[in-house]
């Protein structure tokens, strides 16, 4: 016995090995709900378009709202043997209904099938990844604005550079959750073509109406091509570059929580509620969640990097290898949307050692900066001021003091033009309150951009 629906030409069944590298049902059987929804659409166009009676159109919706019911309920059963989530529907509408489920496939192909129902559920998760990052930019912008005053020591080169606000370093992470929400919505515009009715490759000579299975199933129109719309997998590529990025947004977050709570550092606490303790030593907190979402953007850059490597240099149309896109796309995305709730978990939960951070802040000298450009003011060219600063933190270093308790004199000794007003400013407080400039660390700007934001997200959400 073959195969019995591709099966007419084929006299004997396949070896095992055959059967077991071709199926696909173990990873597309999460796609049956967009699987049953397309086919439903098709079945009610058919029908319009006269190509299927009534009758069987109402068959034909009952016996896949049954599936549905069966799938959903655990009672449905899958079999290696039938492939993928296409034929186990149709197999599965054949035993309810009888042969009026032959008629389902008419003007269509698995290969259009299978686009349209991954296009589905990329969409889908396009849209929960979209809201979960709404959340996590939420908890970000409230922890900003109730630490919107408090300093904390910027570094670059992991060596303390300036003082920054806790609250301006929490805002770098909206603004980038914001791009990455931007490049989803920019990758569903362009997925939201609809690949139904492009059959294998060429189209049908049945007078189906795909603005109708389209339009019902919430596209923003047909696909133009036929045989690019069986053979793209753009839209995969684009979801996973997005979420690619977005990982990694989330990782170096992550990579900067676990530096932050270790006790060598001690800048930032977490709870119980994100940190598991160790088998063997009692005293520890380990920031583990942190760790798996550093962990977890691996294996979402691998997945994109796997459906590239496997779409370079196919030919068109479809090929089978495409069947190898879903696994590792439907287990990154369902990754990130974990690691984004767990971020979020942590941001909210997370607590900055206010005394720690204004003492790191302070450290290193950061406020020489703030020096060379009170220098600037008076009339100096940077370059020389910066010179002159340079000199100062290095007296000031000898001498084992931080620069705002630094002697007048000294300073003078050094640079004759420094007035007390100049000592004045060397406080951490004074340096991150004079950076004003748009798009700068002051607290005003920070509680204003935080406003911002929340005001922004509480208006997409109502
Ligand atoms: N399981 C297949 C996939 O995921 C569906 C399309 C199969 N098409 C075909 N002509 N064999 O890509």
């Amino acid at each position: 016995m073959s195969n019995k629906m591709w099966g007419g030409r084929f006299g004997s069944e396949p070896d095992a090995i055959m059967e077991e590298i071709n199926a696909s049902i173990g990873v597309d059987r999460a796609l049956y709900a967009q699987d049953i929804a397309a086919s439903k659409a098709h079945a009610e166009m058919l029908a319009q378009q006269g190509i299927l009676s009534g009758e069987d159109a109402g068959k034909i919706a009952q016996g896949l709202d049954t599936i549905r019911a069966e799938i959903e309920s655990g009672k449905f059963s899958f079999q290696r043997a039938l492939e993928d989530i296409h034929t186990h529907v149709e197999a599965r509408l054949q035993e309810l209904i009888g042969p009026a489920a032959g008629r389902l496939h008419a003007g269509r192909s698995r290969n259009d099938q299978v686009a349209t129902d991954f296009k589905l559920w990329v969409r889908e998760a396009i849209g929960r990844l979209d809201a979960a990052l709404g959340d996590y930019q939420r908890a970000l912008a409230a922890k900003a604005l109730d630490h919107a005053g408090m300093p904390m020591p910027g570094l670059t080169h992991m060596q303390t550079a300036q003082p920054v606000t806790f609250g301006h370093y929490l805002l770098a992470y909206v603004e980038m959750a914001g791009r990455d929400r931007g490049r989803f919505a920019d990758a569903r515009t362009r997925l939201n073509e609809c690949p139904l009715g492009s059959a294998a490759l060429a189209g049908t000579s049945l007078p189906i109406d795909r603005d109708m299975t389209a339009r019902a199933l919430g596209f923003d129109r047909p696909t133009a091509n036929s045989i690019d719309a069986v053979a793209d997998r753009d839209f995969v590529l684009e979801a996973l570059a997005a979420a690619a990025i977005a990982a990694v947004h989330l990782s170096r977050l992550a990579e900067e929580i676990v530096i932050f709570t270790s006790p060598l550092v001690g800048l930032l606490a977490l709870s119980d509620k994100f940190t598991t303790g160790s088998s063997i030593m009692p005293q520890k907190r380990n920031p583990d969640a942190a760790e798996l979402v550093r962990a977890k953007a691996g294996r979402i850059i691998g997945a994109l990097a796997a459906l590239l490597a496997i779409m370079k240099g196919l030919p068109l149309a479809y090929q089978k290898d495409m069947q190898e896109d879903k696994e590792a796309t439907i287990e990154a995305l369902n990754a990130l949307e974990l690691s984004i709730a767990a971020m979020t978990g942590m941001v909210r939960d997370m607590e900055p050692d206010k005394a720690r951070m204004k003492k790191a802040a302070a450290a290193g000298y950061s406020t020489a900066t703030d020096l060379a450009d009170w220098l600037v003011r008076k009339g100096l060219p940077f370059r020389e001021a910066h010179h002159v600063a340079g000199r100062i933190v290095a007296a000031a270093e000898s001498a084992g003091v931080p620069l705002h308790r630094f002697a007048l004199a000294s300073m003078q000794a050094i640079e004759p033009r420094i007035e007390e007003e100049a000592l004045s400013l060397l406080t951490v407080e004074r340096s991150v309150g004079s950076r004003t400039s748009f798009g700068g660390t002051a607290p005003g700007n920070v509680r204003r951009e935080a406003r911002k934001w929340l005001k922004k997200l509480e208006k997409e959400r109502a």
